[in-house]
């Protein structure tokens, strides 16, 4: 099977850094470690209230990282010139309401189809690899396609909800949805990534999924590094990746 891409999203370094209005810890720092453990790539979501990383933490990756950035944003005139300025090698679309804690839902990609295909044009002439967030929904996978993305990366919060809250049918049910919505997308030549929420609890069978090529996890390993470190939190899940790709 071919080799699955961990993703480390750095945003909540920048949270707990944010919190005393300095510049510790930062998140180019914990970025760069990702790296040193094995990180295939760094992930950072450039909100519009800032809330978390901020233009200069952009900056400073793209001058440093040795992987690539996978830049989140929203599909705004802002972001859209922010990303034309540093071409990062992806730009993943994500809905953006301010008053959500985290990225609740994937993209309405089917109702804003002509808008949101002018909006990627100028981000694939640019070079940047165009992926969108979305649910596990056909309907939303098919007006991905037709808008011209390269990737989708499908929202694995029901699925990591339902199994923390103990809803297992539920959790069994989106993690079928997953898996039928992976091939679907697959099937059209669309590249498939994943995640939100992903722990070391529900990463396996997900990771399984042979049409999954990539998975972005922040919170949980910003967590999990509190306990052990950030390496040793991302190596375990890249040991946990890799063990359920070979079952
Ligand atoms: N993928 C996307 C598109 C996201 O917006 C996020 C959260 O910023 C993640 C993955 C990572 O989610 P988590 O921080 O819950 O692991």
């Amino acid at each position: 099977m071919e080799h699955l891409r961990l993703g480390v999203n750095i945003d909540h370094v920048a949270t707990v850094r944010n919190a005393r209005g300095g510049d510790y810890p930062d998140p180019i720092r914990a970025a760069k470690l990702a790296e040193e453990a094995g990180a295939d790539g760094i992930t950072a979501h450039l909100r519009e209230d800032r809330r978390h990383i901020t233009d200069d933490d952009i900056e400073r990756l793209v001058e440093a990282l040795t992987v690539p950035l996978n830049f989140e944003m929203a599909a705004t005139d802002e972001m859209q010139a922010i990303a034309l300025r540093h071409r990062p090698h992806a730009v993943c679309l994500v809905p953006e309401k301010r008053e959500e804690r985290t990225t609740e839902g994937g993209l309405e990609v089917a109702q804003d189809e002509n808008r949101l295909a002018h909006f990627i044009a100028p981000l694939r002439d640019a070079g940047c690899r165009v992926s969108i967030f979305i649910a596990a929904d056909q309907r939303q996978i098919e007006a991905a396609n037709r808008i011209g993305a390269q990737v989708i990366e499908l929202h694995t919060g029901a699925y990591c909800d339902a199994h923390s809250e103990g809803r297992f049918d539920a959790r069994d049910t989106e993690l079928e949805r997953l898996q039928d919505m992976s091939r679907f997308a697959h099937g059209l030549g669309l590249e498939v990534h994943a995640g939100h929420g992903l722990t070391y609890e529900t990463v396996a069978p997900v990771a399984a999924f042979r049409e999954v090529r990539e998975l972005n996890i922040g919170h949980f390993l910003v967590g999990e590094a509190i306990f052990r470190g950030l390496e040793p939190s991302i190596k375990e899940m890249r040991r946990l990746m890799d063990e359920a790709r070979s079952d």
